[in-house]
């Protein structure tokens, strides 16, 4: 499988990690992993100005870093959505990156998808979680994990294990 993680974390650290470790478990099973470093990018939101839906014939009036990810959109066969929790939600730049897909209205070819994420409490999630749960409905795409790491969990060993393990197991 052709898997894009888009990582949502604006620097390298407990995000970064499990999404090493993400890696390392699919291109173990023979997966084809690709991390698209977001939460680093200029991605701006939507404008809502229809551009796409009209004129742009899906392109997005806006010129940013969207094209980098576009591949993920359009190519990747499992989308992992990997990202910090910020006041109770991903990442800003990874909500941008979500909303923008609305140019294509979907990922194209995803069947599969994946939620990790890192946070600094525990029972952080719900926000991120129901989020994913119905915008994967919504596009038709299966649920096939959600791993959450908070505090020392975030590089803990035990952690890295069990999601390298799952990645492996897809
Ligand atoms: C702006 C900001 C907001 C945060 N909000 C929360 C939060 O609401 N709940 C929480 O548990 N941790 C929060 N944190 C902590 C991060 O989620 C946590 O440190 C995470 O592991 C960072 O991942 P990273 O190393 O990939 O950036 C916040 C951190 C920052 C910088």
């Amino acid at each position: 499988m052709k898997i894009a993680i888009l990582n949502g974390s604006p620097r390298k650290q407990n995000t970064s990690s499990m999404v090493q470790a993400f890696i390392e478990g699919a291109e173990a099973a023979g997966h084809e992993a690709v991390e698209y470093q977001v939460g680093k990018m200029n991605i701006g939101g939507c404008l809502g100005c229809e551009y796409c839906h009209t004129k742009g014939e899906g392109k997005c009036i806006r010129k940013d870093d969207l094209e980098q990810i576009m591949p993920a959109y359009l190519e990747a066969d499992m989308i992992v959505f990997a990202s910090p929790i910020y006041y109770f939600t991903m990442t800003a730049q990874m909500e941008a990156a979500i909303q923008r897909v609305y140019c294509i209205g979907k990922p194209a070819k995803a069947t599969k998808a994946a939620l990790l994420l890192s946070s600094g409490s525990p029972g952080v999630y719900d926000g991120a979680i129901a989020q994913f749960k119905a915008y994967m409905a919504y596009a038709g795409i299966e649920v096939a994990g959600i791993i959450t790491a908070n505090g020392a969990d975030n590089k803990s060993e035990a952690k890295l294990a069990e999601i390298r393990e799952f990645a492996k197991s897809l």
